[in-house]
């Protein structure tokens, strides 16, 4: 195949070249700013090389026979879309899949978005959003993994995997894209678009190692992000994105800008001219310009001025046109459409399995389960019967119409319970004519369901909140419901961490139904009912108070640590520093206890042992079926750089039948031992090393054992 895209190269006039490198919006989805306007004519000219927020098979079917029928050298398109989590099937927002710590349901959900988006001719994603995130004020916080490197370098892996199957050229795999690459998590102050600054060290330990993993699984394609990072946008962050991803670690895939990124140049400050932004862009390494359209208005001249050579354009070119070829594009431009889909009633399982699995039981005073007996209940919140958004940011082409509101769920789960429904207020204005009648209805029942929280829009892009207490007058709803002493069940959904104040307190239970997707209301009543014991774990620290963030586990220490009867140690005089609940934290009706941590070798050599056994025993005492994730977390108790107190190196997931006694086991190699050194070089150091191991990272509930590890 090298040889016919050498011989298209050939062939190419300039144009043509420059058009390769061209993705345009299709605009039957706006994700961005401006649009591109109708698009055939420049498809017909051969100046487009891919669209994207396109969908529906005759569209896609006329644009691709524009491109191979119509043009001089017939060169498909390839067509692309953010398919974050479902295409027609939804699945949670990543945020909520995160919580599941399952690699294998990562995957699995990956792979039935991707069939069904192929079947519709999409060959591409913008997925998976591999962004750690510490700030959930930042609305992106929904779409990806959590706060914790290891997750996310795992649950980059699994998507990849799960997106591009076996080889980029099956008819239901499509391209992946790592996004945003990099650091875009710690936009200053959670705002979107805003700069990152943050150290090198930060940057090698926390934000790069989801993107290498997912360029070491194949992931075809890499976005940059849209914000500068330490003064460079990444859009030319040549050093990160040349020097980095491809020399250093081989990405031989695309860099497919963001929408308009690369015209932000000029607005970041770093261009003088869309001209040099489009020089600047391509030669720090990005193939692609999305939208923005200065590759086709500004590579010539650019090139002309010698602000970018031919081989410069030759190089993305050959890129796109690899693509398109493992695509298999070149063999059948149209072999994606129609492919066979994963039957709806599988598809329809495997949502609801992983929905379930994803709610997070944050708190129960032993309201939960409710009682089979359960007459009369009152189901009440501007979240209960919101069709539209239990599907949250970026549902591809999901259908409300076919999503389960929580409401319709417990109507299919209580058949014999008399359900009253009342939204009390909107989401998000100050109506309180509502209340009354609501709060009437949770007095006459015997049991209340609060369904509180977020728009759907209010997270993803462009969603960063300042405030993340519940929008509206809902917490006013709240105090209304709960003053009537009827026990009451809060469920929050929502794509990021609420300040929720002290309805956790106040509620019977309170529990994190993030946006579960298509079967969301059937997922939230199985576990309200208790068919199903809620496995959910958070993937990030549960803040108290905005003022708190950023709150996670892997903090390093202070010369003071906090010590609750010493002032002058690190803490807020007027707040604990401790978050409301911790990363990992997820209750179930019943629990497994752990104990008897042991390490063996108790002092080990790497050149003896290749790896060391961490044991715990899990004991489920309760009268049903348990599953546990059971977290490995080392604190590297005195080293050359400070290191973390505690940094999640493993986790397990255990299942226990009612009574039985598990040997949780870990196998560490030296790797879970290195750290950066202070050149940023990965060392081991001799010394002495703390494990600590449990069902969250709440320090005051881990088991904690002491090794000495050498060379
Ligand atoms: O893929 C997205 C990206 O995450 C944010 N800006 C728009 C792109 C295309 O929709």
């Amino acid at each position: 195949m090298t040889t016919t895209i050498e011989r298209l190269l050939s062939e190419m006039t300039l144009d043509e070249k420059i058009g390769q490198l061209n993705l345009v919006t299709a605009g039957q989805a706006v994700t961005g700013p401006i649009g591109n306007g109708d698009i055939s004519e420049n498809i017909r000219a051969g100046f487009v090389g891919g669209v994207l927020n396109i969908w529906g098979r005759d569209e896609i079917r006329a644009a691709q026979r524009l491109a191979t029928e119509e043009t001089r050298l017939g060169i498909p398109l390839f067509f692309g879309l953010d398919v974050l989590h479902g295409y027609k099937t939804i699945f949670p927002i990543p945020l909520a899949e995160a919580g599941l710590f399952d690699p294998l349901a990562w995957e699995r959900s990956a792979r039935v978005a991707a069939a069904e988006a192929a079947a519709d001719g999409l060959d591409l994603t913008f997925a998976p959003m591999l962004d750690v995130a510490r700030d959930p004020r930042w609305g992106r916080i929904a779409e990806g993994p959590g706060e914790d490197p290891l997750v996310a370098s795992v649950f980059a892996k699994a998507k990849v995997r799960g997106f591009q199957g076996a080889r980029l050229s099956g008819r239901s795999a499509v391209a992946a894209t790592a996004k945003h690459f990099c650091a875009g998590g710690a936009a200053l102050g959670g705002r979107e678009y805003a700069p990152v600054d943050i150290s090198e060290r930060t940057l090698e330990e926390v934000y790069l190692p989801p993107f290498l993993a997912a360029v070491e699984a194949g992931c075809a394609a890499i976005m940059p992000a849209f914000n500068s990072l330490n003064g460079v946008p990444m859009s030319m962050h040549r050093d990160l994105l040349t020097g980095r991803l491809r020399e250093e670690h081989g990405f031989s895939g695309l860099f497919i800008s963001d929408y308009t990124a690369i015209a932000e140049l000029v607005e970041h400050g770093v261009a003088a001219s869309l001209v040099e932004a489009a020089a600047l862009a391509l030669r720090a390494g990005v193939d692609v310009d999305m939208v923005s359209g200065v590759y086709v208005g500004g590579l010539k001249q650019a090139l002309e001025r010698g602000l970018v050579d031919l081989g410069d354009i030759d190089g993305a070119v050959r890129r796109v046109l690899k693509l398109k070829n493992d695509l298999g594009l070149f063999d059948d431009p149209y072999r994606r459409l129609g492919a066979t889909e994963i039957a709806q009633h599988e598809t329809n399982a495997l949502a609801l399995d992983i929905a379930r699995r994803a709610v997070t039981l944050l708190t129960n005073k032993g309201v939960l389960p409710l009682s089979p007996k359960l007459r009369r209940l009152a189901v009440i919140g501007p979240l209960a019967d919101a069709r539209g958004e239990m599907l949250g940011p970026w549902s591809a082409a999901g259908a409300p119409e076919n999503c389960v509101t929580i409401l319709e769920g417990l109507r299919n789960a209580l058949p014999d319970a008399e359900i009253s429904f009342h939204p009390g207020c909107g989401i998000n204005d100050d109506d309180r004519s509502g209340f009354e009648q609501a709060k009437a209805i949770c007095a006459a029942s015997e049991a209340v369901v609060l369904c509180l929280g977020e728009a759907a829009g209010m997270s993803g892009e462009a969603a960063s909140r300042a405030r993340l207490t519940l929008p509206g007058v809902q917490r006013q709803l709240a105090e209304e419901a709960l003053s009537t002493g009827v026990p009451t069940v809060a469920v929050l959904c929502s794509g990021r961490p609420l300040i929720i104040g002290e309805l956790a307190e106040k509620a019977g239970a309170t529990l994190a139904a993030w946006f579960l997707g298509s079967q969301a209301g059937a997922a939230v009543a199985q576990v309200l009912t208790g068919r199903f014991n809620p496995t959910g774990r958070l993937a990030l620290a549960w803040p108290r108070e905005t003022g708190q963030i950023p709150v996670f586990h892997a903090q390093r220490s202070s010369g003071r640590p906090f010590n609750a009867t010493n002032p002058f140690t690190s803490k807020y005089i007027d707040l604990s520093p401790e978050p409301l609940f911790a990363f990992g934290h997820g209750l179930s009706y019943s629990q497994a206890r752990l104990g008897n941590l042991r390490v063996s070798p108790s002092a080990f050599s790497f050149a003896e042992a290749g790896e060391i056994m961490v044991e715990a025993e899990a004991v489920n005492e309760a009268g049903a079926l348990v599953e546990e994730t059971v977290f490995l977390f080392i604190h590297d108790i005195a080293a050359s750089v400070a290191q973390p107190q505690m940094a999640l190196k493993a986790w397990a997931k255990v299942s226990l039948a009612p009574g039985e006694t598990k040997t949780v086991k870990f196998n560490l190699a030296r790797e879970s031992f290195t750290l950066l050194d202070r050149d940023l070089k990965p060392r081991f150091e001799a010394g002495e090393f703390e494990i600590l191991v449990g069902l969250s990272a709440d320090r005051s509930a881990l088991l904690s054992i002491r090794t000495r590890a050498f060379e």
